[in-house]
């Protein structure tokens, strides 16, 4: 029996998905995408923009991001074309939320000011103001969007004993909440989350939530952490909250325009940078790059897919 014809990106892939996209398919690695191949695996740097799409070869019946986000799909060009599209839900949970963890501690404790310090040799020994940060035991999270990864998120606030808060379309039944509180507006969680940590999608919504206003319903001296899409933030007003304290300090993993980031980023000792590692681990990638792949073959070989965007 032929392999079905796929699209792969020439990135780098943990080995198993290697393994199994040479066993199981006929893969094009790279270029452009030639007639004849029915199904594409596509990465978050690949932007599906409607002209990307009608270029697409008329082959082209399914489309498999390597991502849960699918903001780089033009979805109702997708749509229209009547391709297929899928992405990879539930698996990059744990790993995210351990990155959004990572981002609140670093931003609080101010490791990228203390790393500096010891790579640049500028520490000159220990004193008792030496870059004080902020405690989080008993502090205030706030979470932006408690689906998967905001109650995993939740789940290890409550563990270094903070006091979880949520906004959230809808309110969670008990068991998920956990004990956390619900805010049915942004406007009632901003003032009490002495942390806020985004969990949300990008989708028009979505698009510059955190802008000056909403910045500035913050406590004074709040951190904030984004693991979700940069387009959430609104990069002038963050920047310029950085700068007079209303925000004392951020952790962010993903950025508008990624990754041709807004340079101020760069200098801001107050800001903790990281490229886009949320779902980086070996275990999740791999989970990742199955999920792709189971539903290339599920469409291809002319069963329902096992994950389609239905947005
Ligand atoms: C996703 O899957 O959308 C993530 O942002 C990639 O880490």
């Amino acid at each position: 029996m032929s392999r079905p014809r796929i699209h792969v990106p020439d990135l780098p892939m943990p080995d198993a998905v290697l393994a199994r996209i040479a066993a199981e398919f006929d893969a094009v690695r790279g270029g452009p995408v030639p007639d004849g191949v029915a199904g594409l695996l596509i990465t978050p740097r690949d932007k599906l923009t409607p002209e990307a799409i009608a270029a697409l070869p008329a082959s082209v019946t399914v489309v498999a991001t390597f991502s849960v986000g699918y903001d780089h799909i033009n979805i109702p060009a997708a749509k229209a074309r009547g391709l297929i599209v899928t992405n990879t839900p539930d698996v990059l949970t744990e790993a995210t939320a351990d990155i959004a963890l990572l981002l609140i501690l670093a931003a609080s404790r101010r490791a990228r000011e203390g790393e500096a310090m010891v790579r640049e040799d500028t520490w000159v020994g220990w004193n008792p103001m030496q870059l004080i940060g902020w405690q989080i035991t008993g502090k205030r999270l706030g979470i932006v969007g408690m689906g998967r990864i905001g109650q995993a998120l939740a789940q290890r606030a409550r563990a270094c004993g903070m006091q979880v808060h949520y906004h959230n379309r809808t309110r969670l039944a008990p068991a998920e909440e956990a004990g956390a509180i619900y805010h049915a507006t942004l406007e009632s969680l901003l003032p009490i989350s002495d942390v806020l940590s985004l969990h949300a999608p990008a989708t028009t919504a979505t698009d510059r939530l955190m802008n000056a206003d909403r910045l500035a319903q913050l406590p004074h001296g709040a951190i904030l952490v984004n693991t979700a899409r940069g387009t959430l933030v609104d990069d002038d007003a963050l920047i310029a909250a950085l700068g007079t304290g209303q925000i004392a300090a951020a952790g962010l993993d993903v950025f508008t325009g990624e990754p041709a980031i807004d340079p101020r980023y760069r200098s801001l000792p107050n800001v903790f940078p990281l490229p886009h590692l949320g779902s980086a681990t070996i275990e999740t990638r791999t989970a990742m790059g199955m999920r792709a792949l189971d539903n290339l073959a599920a469409v291809l070989a002319g069963k329902a897919p096992l994950h389609p965007v239905t947005a």
